[in-house]
């Protein structure tokens, strides 16, 4: 897999990040689907790998799901056309309704066999080869009172980038 021309997208990826236009994909111990939106995450260079680091919150459906198969998607959308998507995934928990299911949200299977939205301009197939919890003691008291009040602090997956799908080729 071709590692410079990841990184010549990392811009692109890690703006679509904060923007909040990134669906991670997964699958439970069922083979049933799911996606879930993010806006905390990045591309970047460690080991020499190129790795996609995503923080997901415990109470998350997908925590679940990655903890039980370390394999997960990550699809980024660079317009707004897939926003209704995009807000579904951000809002609704599998744990309270199979949004792809129910919402007929579309989506392939790569040939880990984790699902990916095929409209996404970029996907990154990845594997978990390192995780781990924020530590509680080492957070700033301004950003633990912020978005730590309830302890339900993220968990950071390193997937190392398999594969690099783009709709530009
Ligand atoms: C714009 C946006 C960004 C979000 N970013 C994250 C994130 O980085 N980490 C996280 O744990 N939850 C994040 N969320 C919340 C989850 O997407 C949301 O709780 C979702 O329903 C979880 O789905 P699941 O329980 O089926 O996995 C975000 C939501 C939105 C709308």
């Amino acid at each position: 897999m071709e590692s410079n021309l990841i990184f010549s997208e990392s811009q692109k990826i890690n703006e679509s990040v904060r923007n909040g236009k990134v669906l991670i994909g997964s699958i439970n111990e069922d083979n049933k689907p799911n996606f879930m939106t993010i806006g905390w995450g990045m591309i970047g260079n460690i080991w020499y790998m190129p790795v996609f680091i995503t923080y997901i919150r415990p109470s998350r459906y997908t925590y679940k799901n990655i903890m039980n198969n370390p394999n997960f998607t990550v699809n980024v959308f660079l317009d707004d056309l897939h926003q209704n998507i995009l807000d579904k995934c951000g809002s609704i928990s599998f744990y309270k309704k199979n949004k792809i299911q129910e919402f007929d949200i579309e989506y392939e299977f790569n040939s880990n066999k984790i699902p990916y939205h095929p409209d996404s301009d970029i996907i990154l197939d990845c594997r978990v080869v390192y995780k781990e919890d924020l530590n509680k003691y080492e957070i700033n008291k301004e950003v633990k009172n912020k978005y730590y009040s309830n302890n339900d602090y993220h968990k950071a997956f390193y997937g190392k980038i398999l594969e690099y799908r783009s709709k530009n080729g």
